[in-house]
């Protein structure tokens, strides 16, 4: 079947982070593996100036079409004006909802060449490899009732309810299961099972899916502020880290603080296979914003863009192989002292953008 992506770079640093994908793209085309149709739209403040919104109806539609969507990043002060149902931080909102993306996936790896810019000590950090699974369309941040209410007593109160339906656990739980299969065979469950009544589902509903479906994965229930103190004590203890919105929202933060720089950090986000085309839609993009600190100045680091992509060519393209090549070509520019300013050490070069992406594709060419 043929396969096609569909690329929304987005605002700021975004195009700058996103032509280096393209480089790579070319490399592929050379070695002929390019088996897959491009396509490229336009989000947030790029789409508000073209088409008046941060998102289209019609690129809505290429990007349910599309078998996967390579996510720039959105957002500037240009556009903070707008009023707020039309912000281009919207854009990304409306394509996760619209495409039910309810697992959202952040590696925390640290490379050996970057073990000192970590915020923790080197021996600790050294070799952390750790996936964190985070739900990302359920739990406190969208259950009813919310909102700020007045009392009889003419005080406010702030009110969020957290809600987990059964199914809503377990298809993200089957996620993080699947993904520590093909990892080391391990996975820790996060919640507040002590205090929490959503909490006490979870822990039942991902025993229930572990001993059921997955007896070949160990799994660990641990609740998540042990998580967050194991996290910066022992973290290479961790292979896949499961949690709800919010905990998966703060741990996954914790775990990429491990590893140093915004400007490295990949995710993926993914939603669930449609019964009829068989297909699974998912989002890949940075972690990091559209920097408008930096943007226009060709120093933006583009690794986390082209993480992205390689986990897009694992994920949805099922293209292990030059996935695998790209991530050890990032690893081995780094190694071989090549620095953007966001990941600057001593005695290492500073390169900008595109010195930094073309260093990666002749690592490709090497390899
Ligand atoms: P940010 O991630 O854009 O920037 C935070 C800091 O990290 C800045 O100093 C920036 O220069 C640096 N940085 C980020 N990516 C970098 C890279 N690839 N290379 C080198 N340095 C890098 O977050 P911030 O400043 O909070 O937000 C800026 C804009 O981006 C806002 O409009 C915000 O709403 C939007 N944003 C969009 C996201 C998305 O598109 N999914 C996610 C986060 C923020
Ligand atoms: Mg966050």
């Amino acid at each position: 079947a043929n396969k096609t992506l569909l690329m929304l770079p987005g605002d700021g640093i975004g195009p700058e982070v996103m032509r280096e994908v393209r480089r790579i793209i070319e490399w592929m085309d050379r070695r002929r593996s390019v088996t897959f149709r491009i396509e490229e739209g336009l989000v947030g403040g790029a789409a508000i100036d073209a088409e008046g919104t941060p998102c289209s109806d019609a690129t809505v539609a290429r990007a349910k079409a599309a078998d996967a969507v390579l996510f720039g990043s959105v957002g500037g002060p240009k556009w903070d004006s707008q009023p707020f149902e039309n912000r281009p931080e919207l854009g990304v909102l409306r394509l996760r909802k619209e495409l039910g993306l309810f697992a959202n996936l952040r590696p925390a790896l640290v490379l050996n060449p970057l073990v000192d810019a970590s915020s923790l000590k080197p021996d600790v950090v050294r070799g952390v490899d750790i996936m964190v699974v985070r739900e990302s369309t359920g739990g406190i941040y969208f259950g009813e009732p919310r909102g700020i209410e007045t009392m009889p007593d003419g005080k406010r109160r702030g009110v969020d309810t957290e809600v987990y339906t059964e199914d809503e656990i377990a298809r993200v739980a089957r996620v993080g299961f699947d993904l520590a299969r093909k990892r080391r065979g391990k996975m820790t469950s996060v919640e507040k099972a002590n205090v929490m009544q959503s909490g006490r589902l979870w822990r039942a509903v991902v025993g229930e899916i572990g001993r059921a479906e997955y007896p070949d994965v160990q799994l660990e229930h641990m609740y998540a502020d042990n998580c967050a103190m194991q996290l910066c004590s022992r973290p290479k203890q961790f292979d896949v880290i499961l949690g709800s919105n919010l905990f998966g929202d703060l741990l996954s933060d914790l775990a990429a603080a491990l590893t140093g720089s915004l400007g490295m950090l990949p995710s993926a986000t993914l939603g669930a296979v449609d019964a009829t085309s068989g297909k699974r839609h998912a989002l890949y993009e940075p972690v990091h914003g559209s920097a408008p600190d930096i943007a226009g100045k060709g120093i933006a680091n583009p690794c986390a863009q082209i993480l992205s992509f390689a986990m897009l060519l694992r994920w949805s393209f099922g293209m292990e192989e030059d996935a695998a090549l790209l991530e050890t070509a990032v690893e081995k520019v780094l190694g071989g002292g090549l620095r953007t300013a966001d990941i600057m050490q001593t005695g290492m070069a500073r390169v900008g953008t595109g010195v930094m992406g073309e260093a990666v594709m002749r690592e490709l060419e090497k390899l």
